[in-house]
């Protein structure tokens, strides 16, 4: 089997297995598709995610249908979808993934007793900036932080009983980097983050829209850039009196290795220094060097200062909690 074989056919069984029956067939029947690999193998290697090349066919107008009906239209309309994914790249904004930080950031605001300075690195159009916007639910519980409208509210199931908080901790501000940020309140950015939402998430399509529509409100400062270059800069303009989270989620596998390194590296120092947290949430194994706890190879880990905390669902649907560690 190629190596793009195995990539759709683990996608087929760790990622959309379970959450995207349309995904799954589709990923599964390419990686025994000799010809269609041929047409993904004929892109640039860090242009073959299945994620990148289904969403650029969708947004072509790829019908979520049986696989020989795909097949056809990705063989008839190579020609426009390929310039998509040469142009577009994975930048997935899940707000659900606040779900699985905001226990976490209530810890830090609550321990250092003073309010965050938020900043994300890889933040696509930063709907995950504003964790204070949301209501959360976590399993049937009560509504924490009530945003006044239904389309709004996060659910998440939980086990391990993690430190829920009863409100949203203050944010005093809000910045990120991304190497292509896209503008929440841009209808062709809104187009591209809705065709990357699998067939079958309906509700992550809803939450897409609303968050999007809240945000461009008052859209945090996102600069353009690589993390490493910027991490510095944007954590030297944090308000002195916050203290300061560094946060990524889904951002890393598509870092190369060195890059993950030196980031983890910067990190770690930072951690020593002025109150500068690190929250990473990145499927398993993603920081060479960080330890990921053993289990569901499909569930990504949440780290906190390099330690592994909780792992999660990839779109912030469930937080699994490993143990109780403060700042
Ligand atoms: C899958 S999206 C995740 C977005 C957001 N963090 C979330 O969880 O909803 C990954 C984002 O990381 C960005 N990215 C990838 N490599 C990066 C780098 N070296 N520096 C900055 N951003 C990067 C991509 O452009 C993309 O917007």
């Amino acid at each position: 089997m190629s190596s793009t074989a195995q990539r759709y056919e683990r996608f087929a069984r760790f990622e959309a297995g379970g959450s995207s029956e349309v995904y799954e067939q589709w990923t599964a029947a390419i990686s025994r598709d000799p010809e269609v690999l041929e047409l993904i193998d004929g892109l640039p290697e860090d242009k073959r995610q299945p994620n990148l090349v289904l969403a650029s066919a969708r947004s072509c107008g790829a019908a979520a249908g049986p696989y020989p009906q795909f097949r056809s239209f990705l063989q008839e309309r190579w020609e426009e979808i390929r310039p998509v994914i040469l142009r577009r790249s994975t930048q997935t904004n899940e707000p659900r993934r606040c779900a699985v930080l905001l226990p976490l950031l209530a810890e830090i605001a609550r321990t250092e007793e003073r309010p965050l300075a938020l900043i994300e690195v890889g933040a696509s159009a930063g709907l995950c900036l504003y964790p204070d916007r949301y209501g959360y639910r976590y399993d049937d519980g009560d509504l924490i932080n009530d945003p006044g409208r239904p389309d709004l509210v996060l659910d998440c199931i939980t086990t391990g009983n993690p430190p829920l908080p009863r409100s949203c901790p203050e944010i005093i501000s809000r910045a990120g980097v991304d190497l292509a940020p896209l503008d929440p309140a841009d209808p062709r950015d809104l187009a591209w983050l809705d065709a990357l939402i699998w067939p079958g998430m309906e509700d992550r399509r809803a939450l897409l829209q609303a968050a999007a529509g809240a945000a461009a409100k008052s859209p945090a400062r996102i600069i353009k850039g690589d993390l490493n270059a910027e991490i510095a800069g944007l954590i030297e303009a944090a308000p002195a009196e916050a203290a300061v989270v560094v946060f990524h989620t889904a951002v890393l596998a598509y870092v190369p290795k060195a890059g993950r390194e030196a980031f983890r590296e910067t990190m770690s120092g930072y951690t020593s220094g002025r109150p500068v947290h690190w929250i990473s949430n990145e499927g398993s194994g993603a920081i060479p060097g960080l330890a990921a706890p053993a289990g569901d190879p499909g569930l990504f880990v949440l780290h906190h200062n390099g330690t592994a905390v909780a792992r999660t669902g990839p779109h912030g649907q469930s937080l699994h909690w490993l143990q109780r560690v403060l700042p």
